[in-house]
């Protein structure tokens, strides 16, 4: 038994910052952005918005696309680092959101690569048949923990979710998912305050957002990327010329540019979307995926390989039959 994606959803948020607008929020220029990062806009929640109301409505697109209905799900896993409470999880606000009842639901903070860690849970369940229709989502607001008066990341995070619909098929489907972290990285990218560290000075109003390395976390980032992609195609058996598309994290293009090298392949063949919505965390893989299914770049039957890195640092891949 395999799982297999049965439909995609997305969504961003109306409110749309560019770097025009950052240029008079920061000391930054749209040419810098555009030339380190290859990021043009980011999408900001409203103020009535939190990450679990984008990822119901990712998931309702996502549930319309597979022709299936709130009764249907059985399993909900939504990967965010910018959950809207300590507790209650994410999942579970989904499942009031949307209507679904008694089953497991659970949200996963392992910043980037938590869609990743999601989307394997999901298709181990399906596999063991214990679960038959998985809503698997990624969804962030960024925005909320960005300190927007620090150019070096408030111009590279955004926010928006993006959903899949997993079912069991015969068939692949999900090849395999690979997923990692090494802790020795924890600092060099990470949010300072949390429940039981450095709570007391946030409610006290210390100042401050996500806190990253940049240029460390770049290095890290490619060469842990490229073994990443040898490791996958090993597990699968899969040559590298049998892929149709990369779907990689959308965190910055010179990343994705590595990642596509290493593949050999052509950029027309890598979904890149970081240039509409910025680095979303989590959220950034189902989005691409969903944009490139639905403008019909992703067909059915190709070959999909995802792969994400991101905060711990954690890193993760999906061979995808789609
Ligand atoms: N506008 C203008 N100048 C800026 C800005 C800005 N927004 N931000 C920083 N600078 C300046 C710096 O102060 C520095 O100036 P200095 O040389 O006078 O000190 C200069 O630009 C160069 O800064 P670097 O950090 O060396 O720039 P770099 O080329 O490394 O690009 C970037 C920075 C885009 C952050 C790059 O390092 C990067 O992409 N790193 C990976 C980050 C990433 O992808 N993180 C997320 C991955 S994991 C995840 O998604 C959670």
């Amino acid at each position: 038994m395999y799982s297999r994606i049965a439909g995609t959803g997305s969504y961003l948020p109306a409110k749309v910052l560019t770097n025009a607008d950052l240029e008079t929020m920061v000391d930054t220029t749209d040419e810098w952005i555009r030339s380190r990062s290859g990021i043009e806009r980011r999408h900001v929640a409203a103020p009535e918005e939190s990450t679990s109301t984008l990822a119901a409505e990712a998931a309702r697109r996502a549930m319309q696309a597979a022709g299936v209905t709130a009764a249907d799900i059985d399993f909900v896993a939504v990967g965010t680092c910018t959950p809207d409470f300590i507790f209650p999880n994410v999942g579970t606000l989904v499942q009031r959101h949307l209507g679904i009842h008694d089953t497991p639901a659970f949200s996963i903070e392992t910043a980037c690569s938590s869609f990743m860690y999601s989307l394997s849970m999901a298709d181990k369940f399906i596999r063991l048949g214990e679960a038959k229709c998985a809503l698997v989502i990624g969804a962030e607001c960024l925005s909320r923990i960005v300190d927007w008066n620090d150019r070096s990341t408030a111009v590279l995070f955004g926010d928006g979710a993006g959903a899949v619909i997993l079912t069991p098929s015969e068939t692949p489907g999900i090849l395999t998912t690979l997923l990692s972290a090494d802790g020795q990285y924890s600092d060099l990218l990470y949010f300072p305050y949390g429940p039981s560290s450095g709570f007391d000075k946030l409610r006290a109003g210390a100042p401050g957002g996500i806190s990253m390395k940049g240029n460390e976390v770049f290095k890290v980032a490619v060469n842990t990327l490229s073994s990443l992609v040898d490791k996958t195609l090993a597990k699968a058996g899969v040559d590298k010329s049998e892929i149709d598309w990369l779907v990689p994290h959308q965190a910055n293009l010179r990343i994705i540019q590595a990642a596509a090298r290493k593949l050999d392949l052509p950029l027309e063949r890598v979904v890149i979307t970081v240039q509409d919505h910025g680095n979303t965390s989590s959220a950034s893989i189902p989005l691409a995926l969903d944009a490139a299914v639905r403008d019909g770049r992703i067909q059915r039957g190709q070959l999909l390989l995802l792969e994400t890195f991101g905060g711990g640092f954690t890193w993760g891949s999906a061979l995808v039959r789609y």
